[in-house]
């Protein structure tokens, strides 16, 4: 992709933030960000730089969303609440920024005449399929309204159905990226993130990882770069338009597996990880999906995407990443 005017919602945050070092090399980017979690370091090596524009602002703010996609090409909307802690505690805030604040957008980029709107959804989608691996028609199965646990997984769920709408009715050029649990540099590591900042800033730390329930749940993680570069081939592919993609690794590691490997790559092995009851750090009424791993057929055929990244390839580079961060920071990364 290149000489375009790109906005990227969300721009200061993880992955926001490395789209931005990506694609301001061919590219002028606009980045709008409200900093709720995002950080200005994560962008700060752009400032002043000819082609980029930064917008503190909400996307709950219409007229700051009109603002910020004047004139623009291709959108990349990654602005949204995020992270299992945040949408079992904040569950309001996960339903009006992700459905209110999107439609806000969608509305606004409708208006411009976009060419492209890539748009970051999960693979909470699928909620508890137990289908493995989840291709993109699977269904969704999910638990009860009344338990906040499964509001994120509706508030992208509720979004993907107004992105095919608008596809429907006025041909709107969206494109749907499922990510399946993204690692890398500049994570959030603070209980309210994901599972492998928070297991690296507490071996780094010199604690051990806190492994929820029995350990022998799976995942397959994306490394950044992999998220990256599956994110700018949804946004030029022609075919891509009106379609829903898995974005993930086939690698399917059990949460045990992956805390003996950080503890490995750090060399802290004197260290043994912990187990705890799920209750002690979501509450009574959460519920963990026990598989989480992507078809990712669709994505090779249509896109030419491939995760290439290995997971402990991945890893070392972010302990890296983190252990350079934390002797200068002496914190964590919030
Ligand atoms: N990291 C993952 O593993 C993962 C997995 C699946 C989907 N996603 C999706 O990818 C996107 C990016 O996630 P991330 O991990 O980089 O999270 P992040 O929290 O680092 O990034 C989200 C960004 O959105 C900004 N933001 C939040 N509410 C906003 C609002 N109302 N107005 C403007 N900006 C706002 C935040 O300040 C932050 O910079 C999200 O949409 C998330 O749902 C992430």
């Amino acid at each position: 992709m290149k000489g375009k005017l790109v906005l990227v919602t969300g721009g200061a945050g993880f992955i926001g933030s490395h789209l931005v070092d990506w694609l301001i090399r061919d590219n002028e980017v606009v980045v709008l960000d409200n900093f709720s979690s995002g950080k200005i370091s994560n962008v700060k090596h752009h400032l002043g730089r000819n082609g980029f524009t930064l917008i503190k602002g909400d996307i709950l703010d219409k007229k700051i969303v009109r603002e910020a996609v004047k004139d623009v090409d291709v959108v990349i909307h990654q602005a949204a609440v995020v992270g299992v802690k945040k949408y079992v505690e904040r569950p309001l805030d996960v339903m009006t920024t992700n459905i209110f604040g999107t439609h806000n957008l969608v509305e606004e980029c409708l208006r411009e005449g976009v060419e492209r709107f890539v748009f970051a959804s999960t693979s909470e989608v699928y909620g508890k399929s137990e289908r493995i691996p989840l291709r993109e028609n699977e269904d969704r199965v999910l638990g009860a309204t009344s338990i906040a646990r499964w509001c994120y997984s509706t508030s992208k769920a509720v979004d993907e159905h107004f992105l095919f709408a608008y596809y429907e009715a006025y041909g709107f050029p969206m494109v749907i990226l499922r990510y399946f649990n993204v690692y890398g540099p500049r994570q959030e590591t603070s209980d309210y993130s994901g599972v492998i900042p928070i297991f690296i800033r507490r071996v780094l730390g010199g604690e051990p990882p806190l492994i929820h329930g029995d350990g022998e749940q799976t995942r397959a993680f994306t490394y950044i770069s992999d998220a990256v570069e599956a994110t700018v081939l949804a946004a030029s592919k022609k075919d891509a338009v009106g379609e829903v993609f898995n974005v993930g690794s086939k690698e399917e590691v059990t949460i045990n597996q992956l805390a003996r490997m950080i503890i490995e790559l750090s060399g802290n092995e004197f260290i043994e990880p912990k187990h705890i009851p799920y209750e002690e750090f979501y509450g009574e009424s959460y519920e963990d999906i026990r598989r989480r791993i992507p078809d990712v057929k669709k994505a090779e055929r249509v896109l030419g995407f491939k995760a290439k990244t290995p997971l402990r390839e991945g890893l070392k580079k972010t302990i890296e990443w983190y252990r350079e961060y934390f002797s200068q920071n002496l914190t964590t990364v919030r």
